[in-house]
């Protein structure tokens, strides 16, 4: 069995000595649930060793990571304001955890694939501490973001971080953004940046400077006429159909 190395208080020493800003007062309030989010992944840690999340690298093993404060930080502020969020890719729930930290009454809805036993247990856990908060589906996000019909005011997409697979999830979740809606790409080298690039529709505004970074983008502004003229013609339709359910 894989046992991932674990101070006994998870670094809860690093969180302390944050700066008492929005994410670093958010982090001590919430610390509680990345122990438990902890605890619920460590029994299956010989399946996701060493894939990181937002608060923890394969250099910290189980325990809270500094390094990664700055992109912390990017997602809490890019949340703040969300009264909606989606996310690809869940995975022990970090990410997650700092969306439903950030806002008290944002929604979030959230998928994976599943590759990991954990994932289930861990959007449970968070079910459970934030009633009515989180949706979440299970499955490939390649099937089911194209079945997804709403706008949100932030999209993070850190699922699949191949190349064609942040391509697909890049282009199946434009037609889910309004002129303003925050986007937030984890992992911002190699085949995701190339992705960003070569979609095309998103201009990438920040890169914080940390370790295993993520970036900020926006849509350019073509990308935004298409968003407007997408949701004229979902107005158009949708009022087609309740014109002939009246008939
Ligand atoms: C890097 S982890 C996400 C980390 C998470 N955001 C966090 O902060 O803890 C990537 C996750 O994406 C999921 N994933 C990979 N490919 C996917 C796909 N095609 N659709 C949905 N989820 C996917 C994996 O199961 C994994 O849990």
């Amino acid at each position: 069995m894989t046992q991932v190395k674990h101070s006994p208080d998870f670094g809860l020493s690093h969180v302390l000595s944050l700066a008492d800003d929005d994410v670093g007062a958010a982090l001590r309030k919430g610390f509680h649930h990345f122990v438990a989010l902890q605890r619920l992944m460590m029994p299956t840690a010989s399946e996701w060793y060493p894939c990181g999340g937002y608060m923890m690298s394969p250099h910290s093993g189980m325990d809270y990571e500094p390094s990664m404060l700055a992109k912390q930080a990017v997602l809490f502020e890019a949340c703040k304001d969300a009264k909606t969020v989606l996310e690809v890719g869940v995975h022990g729930g970090h990410s997650l955890l700092l969306a439903l930290l950030a806002n008290d009454s944002s929604t979030v809805v959230c998928m994976d694939i599943g590759a990991y036993g954990h994932t289930l247990p861990c959007v449970r856990y968070l079910q459970s501490q934030f009633p009515g908060r989180v949706l979440y589906i299970q499955g490939d996000s390649s099937a089911i973001l194209p079945l997804v019909h709403a706008t949100f005011d932030t999209i993070h997409i850190d699922g699949d971080h191949s190349y064609d697979g942040v391509k697909q999830d890049i282009t199946n979740s434009l037609r889910l953004a309004k002129k303003d809606t925050i986007f937030i790409l984890d992992d911002y080298y190699d085949g995701v940046e190339r992705a960003v690039r070569d979609v095309g529709a998103l201009e990438v505004i920040h890169v914080p400077n940390c370790a295993w970074t993520n970036c900020v983008a926006l849509l350019t502004d073509a990308a935004k006429d298409a968003a407007k003229d997408a949701a004229k013609d979902a107005a158009k339709d949708a009022a087609k159909d309740a014109a002939k359910d009246a008939a």
